[in-house]
């Protein structure tokens, strides 16, 4: 009855953690394809046939259903791949309508028009590709009206964690939140919206003032993974056991994971 996890590197395990508290009983499978990322500099091709090959591990474990905890991976290749490639008995859902959803004050399925929502100004952190993506804006634009969203592509920070160095993530973080607010000074509310990002939320927080309130995803999505399982729980695979694999040096990504979520965190290598 195992679930995927799925993102380009470590940004996932931070959902992975809130999923696992609030399922305890579920195996969760985690894939990071640390051997492939940042996708956030890459094409739209690139990360759609990556997601792919990386779904399809996940499958292989047993996995019917998988998570992309990878904004990227959602903005970039999620729709095409429901579109074109999951095969029915399959699923594969992303990490932005939680979060739109608890940002526009909405339940589940709520499909009513869009409305005025309390938050005006958000301020949107997020990679490269997801930016240029505009997918946050679109499922934003279903659900409100008048919210103004300034978005800041945080070029380098996915990278910095991912070679487990806080000191440059740091520093870029702060650069990053003082270009955006250049833009928008005043924002009410900021979405973290890359997966990598929580691991750095103290800096963000610090660098916004604490008048700006953070949204980032794991609990959203792991309520709502949650609320899901009841709906459907056919879906829960015939995986049975919970493992992390990585495309990259299973050792290094054990240590900065450990470094990163502050416990042990032992990868394997998903080809082996
Ligand atoms: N954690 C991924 C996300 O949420 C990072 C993407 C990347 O590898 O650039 O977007």
């Amino acid at each position: 009855m195992a679930v995927g996890v799925f993102d380009s590197g470590l940004g996932g395990l931070t959902v992975l953690d809130a999923v696992a508290r609030r399922l305890p009983e579920v195996p969760f499978v985690y894939f990071g394809d640390n051997a492939h990322a940042p996708y956030g500099v890459r094409t739209h091709d690139d990360i759609f046939n990556l997601t792919c090959a990386a779904t399809q591990r996940l499958w292989d474990e047993g996995c019917d259903l998988v998570i992309l905890a990878c904004n990227t991976a959602s903005a970039a290749a999620l729709k095409r791949m429901q579109e074109t490639w999951v095969p029915p008995t399959k699923r594969v859902l992303g990490v932005f309508v939680p979060l739109i959803e608890a940002l526009t004050e909405r339940q589940w399925g709520d499909n009513s028009p869009p409305r005025e929502v309390a938050v005006k100004h958000v301020a949107l952190f997020a990679t490269p590709a997801t930016v240029a993506s505009r997918a946050f804006q679109r499922e934003l634009s279903f659900r409100a009206i008048g919210v103004d969203v300034e978005a800041q592509p945080c070029g380098g920070v996915v990278d910095a964690i991912e070679q487990g160095d806080e000191i440059l993530a740091e520093a870029l973080v702060r650069s990053h939140v003082e270009a955006l607010k250049r833009r928008m000074p005043a924002p009410e509310a900021a979405i973290l919206g890359c997966t990598h990002y929580p691991l750095m939320q103290h800096v963000f927080q610090d660098a916004l003032g604490p008048n700006v309130k953070v949204f980032s995803q794991a609990n959203l999505v792991a309520e709502s993974l949650a609320d899901y399982l009841t709906r459907r729980p056919e879906m829960l695979g015939s995986g049975q056991v919970s493992k992390f694999l990585t495309t990259g040096d299973a050792a290094s990504v054990s240590s900065k994971a450990t470094q990163f979520m502050r416990k042990s965190v032992r990868f394997e290598a998903a080809l082996a």
